[in-house]
């Protein structure tokens, strides 16, 4: 017999709605908490932003900005990696812009009619906030407790069988510690404090002292989670951390106002120096720190006197309402978890949806929501406790062996595919179609390439192919 399981679904973002559509069409009955107005999550262009740039205000706050979008976005994958099976964003407009990398708002109208369409729309609970998630019964997990505040403010208890995490995790900024130098100061004097840092400065494996830190440092600071549009950098010179592809969108919409732009990234390799396609951009090592003198020493040797430094570096796994023995966010590794997904303590009643990255995201978000549902109904059993730690723990030696990071840990690249199909796999799915794995990565390329048109030009040769034309 199969099981039928009430389950909380926790935000009500795209991993939200599809695991509910997921979770419905396996016979579950389904209620979805959205501490929003709205449901689309990250799609739901905020223009608000927190009140500290660099947001490192309180997250489970009320009045903490969800939202990471900046006004011009436009999606960095073409609209064929960005459906749902049955229910595809290409070939069909949903807010007017039939563009192969589409406006914010197309996305968000994708996501409105694909929670209708589903039934999704109907379970949906908003201003609905998860305060505290909490297992019932010694420990067990046997039952869920989920606490939630509604809009008349009141807190009230409800008991689940499952609750699945679609929380997301683009909203508390991942900001790099920067020092200032210690060189060219009298030691004594500005000695604070003798600190142990292996990630920010050359001298690795010396004790490094923090003399006049970041803190200190009188130019602006923001987070790209607080970016929205580029006129606040008119005329300045401004240092770009991190290449990825909001850096490099950001970088782009910024050098037209900007005096100067100056990327810093780690793997700019053989890139350095004045960037081709701008008249205004330059590419560095990263930052090695804030010299005596203000000025932003990149790891290459070079500084520059900035105005400001934006951040785009990044976020951090944030569960304010989880406080579970055992479960823990260390150096943004998520963890104990089996393939991404299920603590092995209290699997399969407890999974989180969406916490991997760089890979077809919408397409992940799919396939982990048909597991969780058929791990719940018991059509996809999984494994034993131990067995899942133990894979867990194979899962850490190997990145250890390969000297990756812990915070690297949910990061799919180069293998996605491999988990995609694995997931398939699991749920009786077929592996994942070679032109969509092929468009990704070629996506990707183009993404680096930091070519403005890289979006246009796509759409352009599309048309040639369909037309025929050359
Ligand atoms: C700048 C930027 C650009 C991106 N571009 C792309 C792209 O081009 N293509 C792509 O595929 N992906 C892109 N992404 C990734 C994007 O995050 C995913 O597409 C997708 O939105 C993730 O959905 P999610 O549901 O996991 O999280 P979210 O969209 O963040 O949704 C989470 C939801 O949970 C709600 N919530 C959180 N906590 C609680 C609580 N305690 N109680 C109740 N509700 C709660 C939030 O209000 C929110 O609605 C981009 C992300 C960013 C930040
Ligand atoms: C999951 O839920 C089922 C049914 O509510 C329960 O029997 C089982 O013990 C739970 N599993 C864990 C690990 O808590």
């Amino acid at each position: 017999m199969r099981r039928r399981a009430e389950v909380a679904v926790v935000g009500a973002g795209a991993a939200g709605l599809v695991a509910a559509r997921e979770l419905l069409r396996e016979g579950h009955v389904v209620a979805v908490f959205e501490k929003s107005a709205r449901a689309g999550g990250t799609w739901a262009y905020d223009p608000r932003a927190d009140a500290d740039p660099l947001g490192r205000g309180d997250h489970g706050a009320p009045g903490a900005v969800h939202g990471s979008l900046y006004a011009s976005l436009r999606t960095n994958l073409p609209r064929q990696l960005m459906g749902f099976s049955g229910f595809p964003l290409a070939g069909r407009v949903f807010a007017g812009d039939p563009r192969a990398f589409p406006g914010h708002r197309e996305v968000l109208a994708f996501l409105d009619a694909f929670a209708v369409e589903s039934g999704v729309a109907a379970r949906v609970r908003l201003r609905a906030e998860v305060l505290r998630v909490r297992p019932l019964g010694l420990g067990q997990g046997e039952r869920w407790a989920v606490a939630w505040r509604g809009e008349d403010r009141e807190v009230v208890e409800e008991v689940f069988d499952a609750v699945v995490v679609c929380s997301g995790h683009c909203s508390v900024p991942l900001v790099p510690k920067i020092r200032g130098a210690i060189w060219s100061l009298p030691f004594s004097s500005h000695l604070t404090a003798v600190i142990p840092d292996k990630t920010s400065c050359s001298n690795a494996s010396m004790l490094v002292l923090w003399v006049t830190g970041i803190d200190q440092w009188p130019g602006k600071q923001i987070h790209s989670h607080n970016y929205r549009v580029p006129e606040p950098f008119r005329g300045q010179t401004v240092v770009v951390v991190g290449l990825g592809a909001s850096g490099i969108d950001i970088a782009r919409e910024i050098s037209h106002v900007a005096k100067e732009v100056h990327i810093a990234a780690r793997y700019s390799g053989d890139r350095l120096g004045k960037i081709e396609l701008y008249n205004n951009a330059w590419m560095h090592g990263e930052i090695e720190c804030i010299q005596d003198d203000g000025q932003v020493l990149f790891a290459e040797g070079s500084s520059v006197a900035a105005d400001t430094i934006l951040y785009c570096t990044g976020y951090r796994y944030h569960f304010p309402f989880l406080d579970l023995d055992g479960l823990t966010v260390d150096d943004n590794r998520v963890g104990p978890l089996y393939k991404h997904v299920f603590p092995p303590k209290y699997a399969p009643n407890l999974s989180f949806i969406g916490l991997p990255y760089k890979s077809i995201i919408f397409q992940s978000l799919e396939l982990e929501s048909k597991w969780v549902a058929a791990a719940l109904s018991g059509r996809a059993p999984l494994p034993s406790e131990e067995d899942m730690m133990a894979a867990v723990r194979e899962h850490y030696r190997r990145m250890e062996e390969a000297g990756k990071p812990k915070r690297h840990t949910h990061t799919l690249w180069p293998e996605w595919v491999e988990y995609l199909d694995w997931l398939a796999d699991q749920v009786g799915e077929p592996h994942l179609e070679a032109w969509k794995s092929e468009m990704y990565e070629e996506t990707l390329k183009r993404i680096w390439s930091l070519d403005e048109g890289y979006r246009d030009l796509w759409e352009e040769e599309e048309e040639n192919i369909a037309t025929g034309s050359p």
